[in-house]
């Protein structure tokens, strides 16, 4: 069976640190952590707003980082100048709106077609390999392929919704299986992400032919748990000192 590459997503460890305005936790040690423990490659987006991550942290973890940095950016282009200058050896075009708290769906392959054309084609000549986050549509995958993308990555969002209020994901479980099998079929990589859990990771590996999973909140929510007891014992070792 083809093991299924994971990408780490640590945007939301910078989240943690711009609630405090500090230096730490580092998103760079984050980013180191993951690559030695076993990620395939590490995911940042860098918003118009600087929310989580910045430049100087996109800057820090290219230097340092032997996995591949895969980062997200909107279709502007402001993106297309920091891309074309730091030249990620991954790159995943996001929609972007402002007030959203999370990217909400796909991008509007249709609506975008000529900038993405002229976007894709520039970052590709710095040998980026380029995805497009898109919705589960088999005609959002063969717009994808006509614009020269290597890659579609699924927005999974909606399928983690139903999961998670155990409700019928049926319907958007079998969208999600042709929208692959179509990638597939085209030469697409196919790449799923957007509010994976456990539970929705591993009912999607149910799905053959997707490359890699690109996982965040959740990973990074999970963390605090497993790290928690490290940490206080930590703490009650140096009060007792
Ligand atoms: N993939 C893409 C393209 C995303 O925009 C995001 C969220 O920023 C993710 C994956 C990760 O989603 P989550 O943080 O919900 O795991």
């Amino acid at each position: 069976m083809k093991r299924i590459r994971l990408g780490v997503n640590i945007d939301h460890v910078a989240t943690v640190r711009n609630a405090r305005g500090e230096s730490y936790p580092s998103p760079l040690r984050a980013a180191i952590l993951a690559e030695k423990n076993g990620a395939d490659s590490v995911t940042i987006h860098l918003r118009e707003d600087r929310r989580h991550i910045n430049e100087l942290d996109l800057k820090k973890i290219i230097k340092k980082l032997k996995v591949p940095l895969n980062l997200e950016i909107a279709a502007t282009k402001e993106m297309l100048k920091i891309a074309s200058r730091s030249k990620p050896p991954f790159i995943c075009i996001v929609p972007e709106k402002r007030k959203e708290i999370t990217t909400e769906g796909g991008l509007n392959l249709k609506y975008n077609k000529n900038f993405l054309r002229i976007l894709i084609k520039k970052l590709k000549k710095n040998k980026s390999r380029i995805s497009l986050f898109i919705e589960p549509s088999i005609k959002d995958i063969k717009e994808a392929k006509k614009l020269d993308a290597d890659c579609v990555e699924i927005h999974t969002g909606k399928l983690c919704n139903l999961i998670n209020k155990k409700k019928v994901y049926k319907n958007e479980f079998k969208k999600i299986q042709k929208a692959v099998f179509e990638g597939n079929k085209l030469g697409l990589e196919v790449h799923a992400g957007h509010g994976l859990t456990f539970t929705s990771a591993k009912i999607l590996t149910k799905i053959k032919g997707i490359q890699e999973f690109n996982i965040g909140h959740f990973l990074i929510g999970e963390s605090i748990f497993e790290g928690l007891p490290l940490i206080i014992k930590k703490f009650k070792k140096i009060l007792k000192s």
